[in-house]
């Protein structure tokens, strides 16, 4: 008898949706794994206002199935935002702003240059008790190095507003773990960890044929880098939860000349995480990473409901939803039931 895995009905702390078309499939994509999810604001134009924010939930609410998937909304921290927006934008349902250095990656141009850029929307933040929610690379570093560059400018955040909570999205490198652990203790500071960091590496990308669909920011990693990831989450360190990234790109334009970075790995998250998890005999510790430290940092009430997985090989369709999908071609052993 194949082996059945019911976990909580995960959330997915940091999602791309797209807009227009596209965003229907990929809403409906989603719920098929997730009943909530932390929608990201880099849309053009960007989400950044409460009317903006009541719109977009409206489009996602009518993608997805009836109750199919809870949009947490979001909205993106400008230059020069004041505390006014920030509070309607809180009362109109966001539950965290997100900080993009200007240029570091899709549709970020009009991002922050500095904190100090943002500095009325942040204390804004502190006292609405909404969560702050990080893109931590420089762009002014060599690529490899944009994270760990970012790490300073990490530090003054914390330090400048000590009571608001702050999320390191997508950490890839070992620095930055260390960093969160460093600062975690008290339960302001936590990180999101991706399934294409958790699994694939540099090697994937580059080593042979360039593999457009694995082209992320911040970019995949050495082995050294995906292992202390690994480590770190299969041993259900405290600070850490999931968040897909997934952000899909329509397949022509990755298997263009100026292949833009994004992973659509919301198809696959959950069966490529039952692997890894299993083959290290973690199993036990995945609902923990998939749907209760997220909801607990964010103060949500823990999921409802739950999702089955079954164990039984498939081959990943290279394309789904129009989007080069992560880890399409390969085989997994787990699959949605
Ligand atoms: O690879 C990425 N793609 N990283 C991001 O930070 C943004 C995302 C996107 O929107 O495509
Ligand atoms: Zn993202």
């Amino acid at each position: 008898m194949a082996r059945i895995l019911r976990l909580p009905r995960p959330d997915d702390f940091h999602l791309h949706l797209r807009q227009g078309e596209s965003l229907t499939a990929y809403a409906r994509r989603e719920a098929l794994s997730f009943g909530r999810a932390l929608v990201m604001p880099n849309t053009v134009p960007p989400i950044a206002s409460a009317a903006s924010i009541g719109a977009y939930r409206a489009s996602i609410l009518s993608a997805a199935a009836p109750g199919a998937l809870e949009p947490l909304m979001s909205f993106k921290l400008l230059p020069g935002m004041g505390a006014k927006t920030v509070f309607e934008c809180a009362a109109a349902g966001a539950v965290a702003g997100k900080y993009y250095p200007a240029g570091a990656t899709t549709n970020s141009a009009d991002g922050l240059a500095s904190p100090g850029q943002a500095a009325e929307a942040l204390a804004a933040m502190e006292e609405a008790g909404l969560v702050l929610c990080v893109h931590g690379e420089d762009p002014a570093a060599p690529v490899l190095e944009r994270e760990e560059a970012f790490l300073p400018t990490m530090d003054r955040i914390l330090g400048r507003y000590p009571k608001l909570k702050v999320v390191l999205e997508h950490v890839s490198t070992r620095a930055a773990l260390d960093f969160v652990r460093a600062n975690a203790r008290d339960g302001r500071l936590a990180a999101t960890v991706t399934a294409h960091h958790l699994l694939c590496t540099l090697e994937d990308l580059m080593g042979g044929p360039l593999r457009p669909a694995l082209h992320c920011k911040p970019p995949l990693r050495s082995a050294a880098d995906r292992d202390a990831l690994r480590e770190a989450v299969l041993s259900g360190e405290p600070f850490l939860f999931f968040g897909t990234d997934s952000a899909p790109h329509p397949a022509a334009a990755k298997k263009s000349a100026k292949v833009p970075a994004g992973v659509y790995s919301s198809p696959v998250a959950l069966p490529a995480l039952a692997g890894l998890f299993d083959g290290a005999g973690r199993l036990d510790a995945l609902s923990g990473f998939v749907a209760a430290r997220g909801a607990a940092f964010y103060g949500l009430p823990p999921p409802e409901g739950s999702v089955e997985l079954v164990e039984e090989e498939w081959e990943v369709p290279e394309e789904i939803d129009g989007a080069l999908a992560f880890l399409g071609g390969t085989r997994l052993r787990w699959r949605l039931k």
